[in-house]
């Protein structure tokens, strides 16, 4: 028998060591935060996906009465940059999460399952590393590549 790791490295920054578009990938998720629809979970997400065309594209949760029919923020900031700018690269993105007391998450959030696979692709069609910056109240966790968020993944397509 043999062994296999899967790893990620994740690094841990303060807002003062983020570059200057970083920064502002981060502040465009946290105020995408506040044009979520989520009246059921108030949880609060917003995401910020930078473009190789240079536009940086928003997305917040959506839910829904007919609860699976919502939407996580990430999802609809990918679909809609692909829908957008079919030819534009994924070159970054970042989330920001208000929990139900208003406030943006100590610890930063990270993508349910779903996204990590539909974001994944978008990376595979980019051909190189999605940056992703997590964002915390007062940190950023900041790992190179959607693939580190989705070890041994699915990509037989
Ligand atoms: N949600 C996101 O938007 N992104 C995630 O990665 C996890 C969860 C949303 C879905 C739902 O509207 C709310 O957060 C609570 O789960």
């Amino acid at each position: 028998m043999k062994t296999f790791e899967v790893k990620a490295t994740v690094e841990e920054l303060s807002y003062s060591e983020l570059t200057p578009k970083e920064l502002e990938l981060v502040n465009l998720a946290r105020e995408a935060t506040f044009r979520s629809y989520s009246p059921y979970s108030h949880f609060r997400v917003g995401a910020a996906i930078l473009l190789d065309n240079g536009e940086i594209i928003t997305g917040a949760n959506q839910e829904n009465a007919a609860y699976p029919s919502g939407t996580c923020a990430e999802r609809s900031a990918c679909y809609y940059a692909g829908a957008a700018y079919p030819d534009a690269k994924f070159r970054a993105i970042a989330i920001a999460a208000r929990g139900t007391d208003g406030e943006f998450v100590p610890e930063p959030c990270s993508p349910c399952g779903a996204c990590r696979q539909a974001l994944l692709q978008y990376e595979l069609l980019a051909g190189e590393g999605v940056k992703v910056l997590l964002v915390g109240a007062e940190k950023v966790y900041r790992l190179d590549s959607i693939r580190a968020l989705l070890p041994f993944a699915f990509t037989e397509f």
